[in-house]
């Protein structure tokens, strides 16, 4: 049978050949989705992208292409029909207008490393902490289990920028999916549709990301609300050709590829060819009672609470301080031609971690959340609503859990899963940054370094020079999970990038290093611990807003205003630095914060060495002698370090 196009040439039946648009997507002859009305058919004389398309749609077979637009009107119908389909539940208009509960497979519901690989050329440059694979060869696998990979979906193209249109620090991709939860959250998440597709012209210079949720529909075969592939995933990076290919799983960081994939790992290599940098960052603007601003980026590994500190507010004691929010997780950071560093948040919403969000823990985000947002495992309250573990100090008496079945308080499983997540429009965010869309970015004045540790790691210091600071940076380690004090198994995350740096970890470090000569007044860098606890396993630090005030001193650093000593791990400040108004936290608390124990900083140390030893020659030598230093300082150093004392 001949399949026909929407439009044929004058007075003849529309075929694949006659179709007088070869350029567009209908070339392939496929019935476009109409979805419900008939104006989301949008057609691009680029030549890459037509090809690209035409050879997708070959191989994946769909059964209809839909050109995403980018509109409201699009986005609504998406999810109406996700509503028909059961993939979405569409919670009470009074209580979260515009707002979705979506239920993954329980077997699809976070990030999967041991699935996810960097496919360059040569082995080395993936280095010893990504999964790797050779690049012909995992084409070939591709190939084969992309092929009839969309039978019986609808194929989405959705051309999207990370980052300001326009903007010379953002970058285009283009993500083909056959999942319209992938499509409904890239419009949250990306400056999304045809705009885009007008900014990019003929241009080849764009990222492919292509996606399936590898669960083909046979005639007659009914869908089921998310379908995925639970035996069979990949995410895969290709550096060298900066393609990036996701199969089997709908969870966001596997399938919406904007984010991890191109913005982190794809990114991290067009960074280092470039010389700018793509980081696992928030970005946060602090302004001081009388009006000095200043931007910071910070890095902290996967829910260590970058969302929480992005919408920071500041506290009793910090009366006329204000907190802008320009991004939660990723940071793009370029040197410009006069030498400062500027960075975007190449995102447009926040794809954040809900269990844990209160009105005590994160206000901004509660009220981030109020509309307009997509719940994905969070659980369903009697009233069309959401809770999560945290969000009240007391449960509802009923719940319908994240897997959809009834739960009660005391039925001893979760209500939400712990990985469950919101996605919610930037445009939301009581705190948003007046410049966080501005396509020149925003000047970066400190980078801070942070982990979960229990033990060892002070409140705050700051790196004795930007090769110290990198050091820093290169070395950090948290703890998987809030086990007890120091027996937690620390993970070493460099610049909480482990999971996300696209290529050899030694190199980034290298990159890193370089970034000093490329702008006049280097950011400082300073290390930050939340987490340390006393001897009866108790946070020492009360965190959330309180956090503003080793951020006060950071930017008094930052202005040459607050004084610092020297410790064994870099310049610290001593109680009486600190603006305590407001709370009551005495010196002796500050001591058993900020003190630093040599044995347990040497063991510290001895861990930090076997990462070096990880990656062989390849360490950069500037780091061996940053090692060889801290090793110098805490060996002369008394039994404990008491910055009082
Ligand atoms: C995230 C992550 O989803 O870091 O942001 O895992
Ligand atoms: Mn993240």
């Amino acid at each position: 049978m001949r399949k026909t196009c929407a439009q044929g040439s004058a007075g003849q039946p529309a075929t694949v050949e006659n179709c007088d648009r070869p350029n567009s997507g209908l070339r392939t002859g496929l019935k476009p989705k109409m979805l419900k009305t008939n104006v989301h058919i949008q057609n691009t004389s680029n030549t890459r992208l037509n090809s690209l398309v035409d050879e997708m749609v070959a191989l994946c077979q769909p059964d209809q292409v839909h050109w995403c637009d980018g509109s409201k009107e699009e986005y609504d119908l998406l999810c109406e029909e996700m509503v028909h389909a059961g993939t979405f539940i569409k919670l009470n208009e009074k209580k979260r207008p515009g707002s979705y509960l979506c239920r993954s497979h329980p077997g699809d519901v976070a990030r999967v490393e041991h699935r996810t690989f960097i496919c360059s050329k040569s082995k080395e440059d993936a280095g010893p902490t990504n999964n790797w694979s050779d690049p012909v060869e995992m084409k070939e696998t591709l190939q084969q289990i992309f092929k009839g990979c969309m039978r019986g979906r609808t194929m989405y193209i959705v051309p999207f920028s990370m980052g300001p249109l326009g903007s010379d620090i953002a970058h285009i991709g283009v993500q083909i999916t056959d999942s319209a939860y992938a499509a409904v959250n890239m419009r949250i998440m990306t400056r999304m549709g045809s705009q885009v597709l007008d900014i990019l012209g003929d241009s080849s210079d764009f990222v492919p990301c292509i996606h399936s949720v590898g669960a083909p529909l046979e005639p007659g075969q009914k869908d089921v609300a998310w379908p995925c592939n639970p035996d069979k995933k990949y995410i895969v990076q290709f550096p060298e050709d900066r393609e990036i290919w996701s199969y089997g799983s709908g969870y966001g960081g596997n399938a919406l590829l904007g984010k991890k994939c191109f913005a982190l790992r794809i990114a991290s290599v067009m960074a280092r060819e470039e010389g700018w940098l793509a980081e696992h960052m928030l970005l946060l603007g602090l302004e001081s009672p009388q009006g000095e601003k200043t931007y910071i980026g910070a890095a902290f590994p996967s829910a260590c609470g970058k969302t929480n500190l992005a919408m920071i507010i500041p506290p009793e004691g910090f009366e006329g301080w204000k907190a802008w929010t320009v991004g939660d997780d990723i940071a793009w950071i370029k040197p410009t031609a006069d030498g400062q560093l500027r960075a975007i948040n190449p995102e447009f919403g926040y794809f954040g971690v809900a269990p844990g969000t209160s009105d005590k823990t994160n206000p901004n985000a509660m009220k981030l959340v109020k509309s307009n947002t997509i719940f994905t495992n969070v659980a369903l309250t009697d009233d069309g609503d959401i809770w999560w573990e945290g969000m009240t100090d007391e449960a509802p008496a009923h719940l319908i859990d994240w897997q959809g079945n009834e739960w009660t308080p005391d039925c001893n499983r979760p209500a939400a899963h712990p990985n469950a997540r919101f996605t919610a429009p930037a445009s939301s965010c009581p705190t948003l940054d007046p410049a966080w869309d501005d396509p020149k970015g925003v000047p970066i004045s400190a980078f801070i370094f942070g982990g979960r540790m229990s033990h060892t790691f002070p409140l705050v210091f700051q790196s004795y020079s930007w090769n110290h600071g990198v050091y820093l940076a290169a070395t950090m380690g948290s703890e998987a999970t809030a086990a007890a004090e120091n027996q937690a198994a620390v993970r070493r995350d460099p610049m909480a990038m482990l999971p996300f740096c696209g290529y050899n970890m030694a190199d980034y470090w290298g990159h890193w290093l370089s970034i000093e000569n490329k702008v006049k007044e280097p950011p400082l860098i300073f290390r930050v611990n939340w987490f340390r606890k006393d001897k009866n396993g108790k946070f020492i630090w009360p965190g959330f807003g309180q956090n503003i005030r080793p951020l006060a001193w950071i930017i008094e650093r930052i202005r040459g205003r607050a004084n610092a000593i020297e410790s064994p791990f870099g310049y610290m400040p001593k109680y009486s630095d600190l603006n305590w108004s407001g709370l009551g936290f005495h010196a002796e608390e500050f001591s058993e914060l900020m003190k630093v124990d040599r044995e347990s900083a040497l063991r510290e140390i001895d861990d930090q060495k076997n990462l070096f030893d990880g990656f062989g020659s390849r360490v950069p030598l500037a780091l061996l002698d940053q090692q060889k230093n801290v090793r110098d300082r805490v060996e002369k150093a008394s039994g404990i370090w008491d910055p009082e004392a």
